[in-house]
């Protein structure tokens, strides 16, 4: 782990004092991400759904000390998303860090099936970080001071796997509008807010249901968290994380090889095609 004051020289938007917004911290990264900010002197926004879970996040991250805000939000409802930046700025006069995190994995099935659960997904997954955007980033750049924006996606959004499609569109559709984003903040006259779009590997969280304990190829949320801490004092935009089975090499041709399809003019999802399958294995082998 980096230390805290290396850390804040870097990145001064973490300065104690400063306050964090992560929606979706009430579990998995996003608790992850509060636990640590709140160590380095943050104050936390933590946003979720309501209940029980949110109500304990807000405890535990007060233990650590500092100030807590827990603000029950529906993230795919953007008036709720209006409503956190309000409570937020209004707490505490400032936001320095928003974490658009909140994310669902249910699978609505099949392209042509279940066109509410699509909506919904797309609604949480997509929109949710679209909201964040709208209700925070005109304030955060008013502010003139520096900040980040981190989105989390995924690798389902860039190399797309056969599985869940809903959540591939979701997340491809992160990956595009964080890219758009982080274009847009660059050029924004004196703006010193910037834009990261965080590809967690396989992490185990609420979201990998089913398991009781942590499967020997998943990271933890506090793995994730100072991968994407020492990426963003790089100064990283793709925070891509490995975790126990995927290296960034094999990351780095799988996603090589999907953009091939395109290139070679391969069929779609060409990895998981019969024809194609000894062709991608002896690549990955090269
Ligand atoms: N766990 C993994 O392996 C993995 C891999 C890649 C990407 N991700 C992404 O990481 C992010 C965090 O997921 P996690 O793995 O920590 O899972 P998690 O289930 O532990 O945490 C997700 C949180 O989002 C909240 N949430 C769901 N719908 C919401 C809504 N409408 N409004 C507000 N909050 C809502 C949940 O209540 C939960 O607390 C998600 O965007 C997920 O897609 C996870």
């Amino acid at each position: 782990m980096t230390a805290d004051a290396e850390i804040q020289t870097i990145l001064p938007a973490l300065a104690s004092g400063n306050v964090a917004v992560i929606t979706g911290g009430a579990s998995g990264i996003g608790l992850a991400a509060a636990r640590r900010l709140a160590a380095l002197g943050m104050k936390i926004v933590l946003a979720d759904i309501g209940g029980a879970r949110l109500d304990e996040a807000g405890r535990v991250i007060a233990a650590i000390g500092g100030a807590v805000l827990a603000v029950p939000t529906d993230v795919s409802k953007a008036d709720d998303v209006d409503r956190l930046a309000e409570k937020a700025f209004g707490a505490f006069g400032g936001v320095s860090l928003l974490m658009n995190n909140a994310g669902v994995g249910d699978n609505p099935g099949k392209p042509w099936e279940n066109r509410d659960a699509w909506k919904r997904l797309l609604d949480i997954n997509f929109w949710g970080v679209v909201h964040g955007v709208e209700a925070f980033a005109p304030r955060m750049l008013a502010a003139g001071k520096p900040g980040l924006i981190i989105n989390t996606g995924s690798k389902q959004g860039i190399t797309t796997p056969p599985g869940n499609l809903a959540y591939n569109v979701s997340k491809s559709g992160v990956k595009t509008f964080t890219e758009g984003l982080a274009h847009a903040l660059r050029n924004e006259p004196g703006a010193h807010l910037s834009a990261h779009l965080l590809i967690p590997g396989f992490t185990y969280t609420g979201l990998t249901e089913g398991a009781t304990q942590k499967p020997a190829g998943a990271w933890t949320g506090e793995q994730v968290i100072d991968f994407m801490l020492a990426s963003l004092m790089r100064g990283d935009f793709y925070i891509l994380c490995p975790d126990n089975e995927a290296t960034r090499p094999m990351d780095e041709k799988r996603m090589a090889w999907a953009i091939g399809d395109v290139i070679e003019n391969r069929p779609a999802l060409s990895r998981w095609h019969p024809d194609h399958k000894d062709a991608f294995a002896a690549f990955m082998k090269r």
